[in-house]
């Protein structure tokens, strides 16, 4: 990404082609039918989820920034220098803020934002564009692409510090966690740090409302994936007959979102090629938030390659900031 431009531009055929085949694959499962949480990110969709982070049931993201405006001079202090920075999922940026503002104290700081929403590196480079000491240049990309590519930025003597905020890791499975921990540790060096947020588990009802807040901004978060399909697919998905649906299963311990169809319907998506029907009370599964307790978080970075260096951990929302490098 040079400097992204304001007008979203039509989203390349290649792009186009591969959301339409994730699409059509996940709308055909047997059983279970689901889309890959990825593409809530339009430009709409990063904007609810801006909103979303605004909203006094969703604790999680005013809770990370809280731990890292009291925290990262703690946290950067572990991380001796020279350090370069990398953010999986920038977001807005604004909890980056703190990290950058911690280690710029100390060295000029080169932070490489990697995003595939080309709406949500705009926002972070105009947020934290100005910084004294830092300077930007971001990637519009798949996030371990973004990285390997960072990584060969790397000067020599220089370290590496992955930001993983947000709980993002949350939204794989427990498995897919893992492994995507341990494929970010093949494109590391030793000694590489990474910072990690951990959403962790609490009572069941705080976590349903930080999903299903009263306001309908998450359910417009959720349906806006629909209306997404329909804008870049031409689907004819009615978004009247579908309905926002979160629960927290217990085993798996994890917050899973839905959009249930209220009657039986047929859709069509012509871009696809594809039509599909759904019964009355059937469900899209979109997205997945697992929760963690602090052990297991250390457990975790360690069967991947790492050492956990420390935790900080925010009492009022639980949440974990977890600090590993790679041995
Ligand atoms: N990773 C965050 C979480 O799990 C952000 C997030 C992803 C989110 N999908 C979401 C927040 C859907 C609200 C709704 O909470």
């Amino acid at each position: 990404m040079a400097t992204p431009r304001m007008a979203a531009a039509a989203p390349a055929l290649r792009t186009l082609n591969e959301f339409a085949a994730d699409v059509v694959v996940g709308l055909s499962h047997p059983g279970q039918k689901e889309l890959p949480s990825k593409y809530l990110y339009d430009t709409v969709g990063s904007g609810l989820f801006d909103v979303i982070c605004t909203l006094p049931e969703y604790g999680l993201s005013r809770a990370g920034m809280r731990m890292l405006e009291r925290y990262s001079g703690e946290i950067i202090d572990q991380v001796p220098g020279p350090v370069m920075v990398a953010e999986l999922g920038s977001g807005s940026g604004q909890q980056t803020r703190w990290v950058l503002e911690a280690l710029a104290r100390r060295q000029r700081v080169n932070y490489y934002p990697i995003d595939i929403s080309r709406s949500a590196l705009f926002r972070c480079q105009q947020e934290l564009g100005q910084m004294d000491m830092v300077s930007i240049v971001g990637f519009e990309r798949a996030y371990l692409d973004g990285l390997q590519e960072v990584a060969t930025r790397r000067s020599g003597g220089e370290r590496l510090l992955v930001l993983f905020l947000g709980s993002t890791i949350g939204n794989f499975d427990r498995f897919a966690g893992d492994q995507f921990l341990r494929e970010v540790r093949t494109i590391l060096q030793k000694d590489d740090a990474l910072l990690l947020t951990t959403d962790l588990e609490k009572p069941i009802p705080t976590l349903i409302f930080a999903y299903d807040d009263p306001a309908g901004v998450t359910a417009a978060f959720n349906k806006n994936l629909l209306a997404r399909i329909n804008r870049e697919l031409d689907g004819d998905f009615d978004l009247g007959h579908f309905k926002h649906v979160v629960c927290y299963d217990e085993s798996e311990r994890r917050i899973e979102m839905h959009l249930q169809s209220t009657i039986w319907q047929r859709v069509t998506i012509r871009k696809a090629g594809f039509r599909f029907y759904m019964r009355e009370g059937e469900t899209i599964w979109t997205e997945s938030s697992h929760k963690y307790n602090p052990a297991e978080v250390a457990e975790m970075g360690e069967r991947a390659g790492y050492k956990c260096a420390g935790q900080w951990f925010d009492h009022e929302w639980p949440l974990a900031q977890n600090l590993f490098f790679a041995v």
